[in-house]
């Protein structure tokens, strides 16, 4: 017999939490739900008009929920003894410094809110592992909780992995291909898992609920994430092989994904894959196969990860060798920051490497986004630009209000993020190309224009995995 959930917390109102938690308290109304953050800021923007993140249809989930049993507060140790499940969703951001450095993940944030659940709960809770995170970090949670517990308050740990993807993380969480919970294989850790499944059957199938082990679920998130990264590094580096021949990569994916084995989503050649999960999740991949000494296969996944960075730097050259070999004060107007369409998240872009390289040439940049905020911008190239002030950068660069203004006197179009906005159906391309300089040039690292008409305008096009016209391979 198990528990019934009647309140749940949520540490750490992010990316994750925040959604998540939201649904959550959308599809079970008898559940009352509290989103905690120890940032301020934070909480005030969940409780505002105006959310912290902007994601296609969230809006319409927490305005349905919100004070009825959805409630966003700072108050950490309140929300977190009042509840009978808490979901710790806190950021796990790579480490910078000490050992495992750019791979290792920093678990400074999931031990902190672990011992503050320890520290303050005076009855027994389950804890759900929601953030990514290295496989055995439940046990690590168990520890902690077991050695700073007060007398008589039981823990019980699950891992429950989210799969959400950014841009489509409401329609992802209505109908999520699956959920996973892990839990120890013990009755108590049985029950608790139980638990769980009951507050997703509120809008899950059944048989889309799994369960495994502790281990398995927290390695199956990190594989997840591998695999997928690895078939764009697998198509990316196919695009290579096709601008050197003449193949079109987007005949060869779509011919290639037709085999139902292989299938044919995520086959789309980029300028290269961003988001806070893939590099991240690969290079703890990598840093765990190291840890258990097995180092071919550190080797294996490390290479998705360089493939990822190959591919920017091969754009890049590129763009150089067509601008006739140099960038020096030719004006670049970079189309999208984001690390994907549909999100003002900027978190390991390839624009942001892209608009470093620019400014190592020389090049001045103008940069438009539809939705991501000038501060990130702003942020994002000081953290990339090796010690340059702000005032240096925005000497380079500019952060313009529209596609025209970034375009007007530009040499190229560099199109990083694939926004429907940039398509040459929903954007006015004769007119780019009245005010750029001339020859103007469009780079397409994202495969969304039709080549034939934005040359027949006038513009010289390259598009990732599809060879330069003057090639002569046709
Ligand atoms: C393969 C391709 O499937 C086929 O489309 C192509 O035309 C020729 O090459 P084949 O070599 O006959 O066909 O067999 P396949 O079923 O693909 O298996 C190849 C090898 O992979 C076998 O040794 C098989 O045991 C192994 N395999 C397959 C695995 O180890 N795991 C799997 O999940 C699938
Ligand atoms: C990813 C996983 O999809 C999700 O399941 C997990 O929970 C978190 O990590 P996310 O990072 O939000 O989600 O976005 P995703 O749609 O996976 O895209 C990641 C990156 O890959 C983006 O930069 C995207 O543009 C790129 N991408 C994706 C390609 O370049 N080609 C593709 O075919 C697909
Ligand atoms: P993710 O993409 O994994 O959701 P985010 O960085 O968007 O990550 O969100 C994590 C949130 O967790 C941040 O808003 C951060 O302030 C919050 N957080 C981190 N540590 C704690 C803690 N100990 N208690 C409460 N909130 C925390």
């Amino acid at each position: 017999q198990h528990k019934q959930i009647k309140k749940i917390c949520c540490i750490g109102a992010g990316y994750v939490g925040g959604p998540t938690c939201s649904v959550i308290a959308l599809k079970a109304p008898h559940i009352q739900v509290t989103i905690v953050d120890l940032n301020q800021a934070r909480i005030d923007a969940w409780n505002s008009d105006q959310l912290p993140i902007y994601e296609p249809g969230l809006e319409e989930v927490v305005k349905v929920a919100r004070g009825r049993n959805l409630f966003f507060s700072t108050d950490v140790e309140k929300s977190i003894n009042e509840a009978d499940l808490i979901f710790v969703s806190v950021n796990t951001p790579t480490k910078k410094s000490g050992i495992g450095r750019g791979y290792a993940a920093d678990l400074g944030y999931v031990e902190a809110a672990t011992r503050n659940i320890a520290k303050v709960a005076t009855s027994s809770k389950i804890v759900v592992e929601k953030s990514t995170v290295p496989c055995r970090t439940a046990q690590s949670m168990r520890k902690i909780l077991e050695a700073n517990g007060k007398p008589g308050v039981h823990f019980d740990i699950l891992s429950n992995p989210e799969f959400l993807a950014e841009g489509t993380a409401i329609g992802d969480l209505f109908n999520p291909d699956r959920v996973l919970i892990g839990s120890l294989d013990t009755p108590a850790g049985k029950s608790a898992a139980s638990s769980l499944v009951e507050v997703y059957a509120n809008w899950v199938k059944p048989d889309q609920i799994i369960t495994t082990n502790l281990w398995s679920s927290e390695l199956s998130k990190l594989v997840a994430n591998a695999l997928l990264a690895q078939r764009i590094s697998s198509i990316n580096a196919i695009s290579a092989i096709c601008e050197a021949t003449g193949a079109d990569v987007d005949e060869v994916a779509y011919a290639c994904g037709l085999d139902t084995r292989i299938g044919p989503k995520f086959l789309k050649a980029s300028v290269g894959f961003g988001g806070s999960c893939f590099q991240k999740d690969i290079l703890n991949l990598v840093y765990l196969s190291e840890s258990l000494h097995l180092p071919e296969v550190a080797a294996y996944w490390k290479q998705v990860v360089d493939i990822n960075e190959y591919q920017k730097t091969r754009f890049t050259k590129r763009i150089i060798s067509s601008l006739f070999n140099t960038l020096t004060n030719k004006r670049i107007a970079l189309f999208g920051f984001a690390f994907k369409k549909d999100t003002g998240d900027t978190r390991e872009s390839a624009a942001i490497t892209l608009c470093q390289y620019f400014r190592e040439e020389k090049a001045k940049v103008a940069i438009y986004d539809p939705k991501v905020e000038e501060s990130q911008i702003w942020y994002d190239l000081k953290e990339v630009g090796k010690g340059d002030s702000l005032e240096a950068i925005q000497q380079q660069v500019e952060i313009a209000a529209d596609p025209f203004a970034a375009a007007e006197g530009a040499d190229a179009i560099v199109i990083a993020t694939e926004w429907d906005m940039f398509k040459d159906t929903n954007l006015d391309y004769e007119k780019l190309y009245s005010i750029m300089n001339k020859p103007a040039f469009v780079f397409d690292g994202r495969l969304i224009v039709d080549r034939a008409k934005l040359e027949a305008i006038g513009f010289k096009v390259e598009q990732i995995g599809k060879s330069t016209r003057d090639h002569g391979y046709e």
